[in-house]
């Protein structure tokens, strides 16, 4: 049986799951702040998100300790809950188009309206299936849902890592607690190689890089 997991991201999930399409906890929206050293951002979340009391500390550190991200190209925020990631990374990267994703109609309208208020025009809040199939990203950034099972999350990493450019990455934070280094070694065996960037407080900042030949050979068969 699992050991009792009583981090940030457990205790933040209120009514439901915040990876619910349509929650079922009635909306009480609110403002939180997301403070980093080159922007201060207000966000609009609600009851149903994930992290809706307050930015997650693993979301936080990735955007404390990631890399600059590119300037340019295609961008995804995998998992874009109320945009925390997706806003920072269309504030440093005006010139890109950042893509944010979640299965969570609720978290979508977030990010559109967060995006709106912040001034941020290059932010497309869509689900999965609304990203054009020949977009491919420079860059991924994610928090993933890992509450979402084992088999559905690899299923869904496979599925973005694929459509990363061949001289693309993927940079993730995950809880050394809801296996970290298990997913990193199990995406160096599918053929992904990682890197581990940061280890602080809990959490592991991974970099991850395409399998060979897996974008390009892609793009050859559309
Ligand atoms: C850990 S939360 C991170 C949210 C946000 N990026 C943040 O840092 O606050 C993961 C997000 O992934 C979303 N999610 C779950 N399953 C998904 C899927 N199959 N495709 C896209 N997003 C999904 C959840 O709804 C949730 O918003």
């Amino acid at each position: 049986m699992p050991a009792p997991d009583h981090s940030p991201r457990v205790a933040a999930v209120n009514a439901g799951q915040y990876f619910e399409s349509e929650p079922s906890s009635p909306s009480r929206r609110h403002t939180v702040p997301l403070a980093l050293p080159d922007l201060s951002l207000a966000l609009t979340t609600d009851r149903g998100v994930f992290a809706r009391d307050g930015v997650d500390p693993g979301t936080k550190l990735l955007l404390l300790e990631g890399p600059v991200p590119a300037t340019s190209g295609d961008l995804l925020d995998l998992g874009c809950g109320y945009g925390p990631i997706a806003l920072t990374l269309a504030r440093r990267a005006p010139e890109a188009t950042v893509w944010a994703l979640d299965v969570n109609r609720r978290a979508l309208e977030l990010t559109t309206l967060n995006a709106a208020a912040c001034e941020l025009s290059n932010v497309r809040a869509v689900a999965g299936e609304d990203v054009p199939h020949d977009v491919r990203f420079v860059e991924i950034w994610s928090n993933p849902p890992i509450r979402i099972g084992k088999a559905a999350l690899q299923s869904l990493l496979v599925t973005w890592l694929d459509r990363l450019a061949p001289n693309g990455r993927a940079l993730l934070v995950i809880h050394k607690h809801l296996g970290a280094d298990s997913l990193a070694r199990w995406l160096n065996d599918q053929g992904y190689a990682t890197e581990r960037l940061t280890s602080r407080m809990g959490y592991r900042l991974i970099e991850v890089h395409p399998r060979p030949g897996d974008a390009t050979t892609k793009e050859a068969s559309a």
